[in-house]
């Protein structure tokens, strides 16, 4: 049995929303008291939850005493040590972390949209200059302990690339799709009904959640400061079955990849879009809502880790780990380390290299196939592996390419949209992890 520390001090904790993570942590720090207390020298306290609507059912592991509307007030009350920011979004949060910081208090957060802001930037450098932690391992991979692991274990690794599946709607349409054979719509249709997708799904499918990841992850692994803006982003709505289905066909499993990838001595491509990933890699078998970074480094070599990135208690056991470390790190008048940024030359959008699937819906009839090749080899797109089947009137090709730059493959692109031979660009989708 675990008892609390002789000393006894106690660390007054603040929390901020007391929503599907806000009371999860609430829950956690009372039912775990003594054990928390052993992990961080001191016994922590919930000195109040600052939510929006007092008179919301919040269940009984929430002291209706301790509920306010009053978060900028208590953001600075003198008897708060630590503050824990699980409101989201941009306003009124990055004000209550500013004036937390400001004030002195360490910061936990789980705001991912508000880390990838150039707001987040502003907080990182006050945090330093106050000497205080600004903690955020739930804000990229819910319960997957990728932050520390990148900022800790990690730092001393020269590393390549960070790949990962970090959004777990995502994951679930592209897997459903996989496994039944469904069009994205119905699929969306059913991680709604689930509660898996928001009614307004934009922000995931569009892929803007996973790009403020992303952003987030070229800070941690490579020390640039990346804002979520500035990430080059493609979501799945333009993805099909019939792609999926192909794609399974070739041996590939398609997912929605954030990549943050070395491209030279001080430039990074920090990336979102659909990937091709062969059956064989890793992060293919990563199924459902389930999230999955992928990390090369040099001296390293590849790592992974897997685990759930969303949902209140996953995400609520990382904002744990940070609020212990931060109460530690209080404690011994220390903080995490956080290294300087440096300036970033983010790769140009068309300078990236990859293979590529491209599926093209054409008449069928001779002599198609001879100018479809040409648009490719017009554009220094060299053709891997090309297969085609009949559609009614039309047929169907699919090509695989060597690897080819970006803006070659979007010449291509609008080359082939030209002939009047084809009548449909099916799908143009990146093959990730194949050997580049
Ligand atoms: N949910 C997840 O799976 C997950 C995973 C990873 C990271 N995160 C991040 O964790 C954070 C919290 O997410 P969540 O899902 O817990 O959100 P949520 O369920 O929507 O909860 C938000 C909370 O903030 C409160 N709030 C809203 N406006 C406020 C204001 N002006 N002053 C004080 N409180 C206010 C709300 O109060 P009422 O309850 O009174 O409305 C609610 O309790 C977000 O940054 C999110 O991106 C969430």
């Amino acid at each position: 049995m675990t008892s609390a520390p002789s000393s006894e001090r106690s660390v007054r904790v603040a929390v901020l929303g007391c929503g599907n993570v806000g009371s999860a942590l609430v829950g956690i720090v009372q039912d775990r008291a003594a054990e928390l207390a052993v992990q961080s020298g001191a016994r922590l306290e919930v000195a109040g939850i600052a939510v929006n609507d007092l008179a919301r059912a919040r269940g009984p592991h929430v002291p209706q005493g301790l509920l306010t509307t009053r978060a900028a007030d208590l953001v600075v009350d003198p008897s708060v040590d630590v503050v824990v920011e699980l409101i989201g979004g941009l306003d009124p949060a990055a004000n209550l972390v500013r004036a937390a910081l400001d004030a002195g208090k360490p910061v936990v957060t789980a705001n991912k949209a508000l880390l990838a802001s150039t707001e987040g930037v502003a907080l990182r450098a006050l945090a330093k200059k106050r000497g205080v932690d600004l903690l955020y391992e739930a804000a990229v991979a819910g319960a997957i302990p990728l932050v520390r692991a990148l900022r800790e274990s990690l730092t001393g690794e020269r590393i390549r690339r960070v790949m990962g599946i970090v959004n777990g709607t995502t994951n679930f349409i592209l897997t459903k799709m996989g496994e039944q054979g469904a069009d994205f719509a119905d699929v969306l249709a059913e991680a709604q009904a689930l509660g898996l997708a928001e009614r307004d799904p934009t922000d995931d499918v569009e892929g803007y959640d996973a790009a403020a990841k992303a952003a987030i992850l070229a800070g941690v692994a490579f020390g640039y400061d990346v804002a979520g803006a500035d990430v080059m982003r493609e979501g799945i709505t333009g993805i099909r079955a019939v792609d999926v289905e192909f794609a399974e066909r070739l041996g590939y499993a398609v997912k929605l990849l954030a990549i943050v990838e070395r491209t030279g001595d001080d430039a990074v491509s920090v990336r979102v879009h659909p990937a091709l990933v062969p059956r064989t890699h890793p992060l293919a078998g990563v199924r459902d809502a389930f999230n999955a970074v992928f990390i090369e480094g040099e001296a390293a070599g590849e790592l992974m880790l897997y685990g759930q990135g969303a949902g209140g208690m996953p995400t609520a056991s990382a904002v744990v780990g940070d609020l212990i470390d931060a109460t530690r790190n209080l404690l011994a008048g220390t903080t995490a380390p956080s290294p300087d940024r440096k300036p970033v030359h983010l790769l140009p959008e068309a300078e990236l290299e990859s293979q590529y699937y491209v599926s093209l819906d054409v008449t069928d009839r001779p002599g198609v196939l001879a100018g479809v090749t040409k648009a490719f080899g017009d554009h220094r797109v060299s053709i891997r592996s090309m297969e085609q089947e009949g559609i009614g009137g039309e047929a169907r090709l699919l090509f695989l390419t060597h690897l080819a730059r970006e803006g070659d493959i979007r010449a291509t692109r609008d080359a082939l949209a030209q002939l009047d031979t084809v009548e449909r660009i099916g799908g143009l989708i990146r093959i990730v992890g194949d050997g580049e």
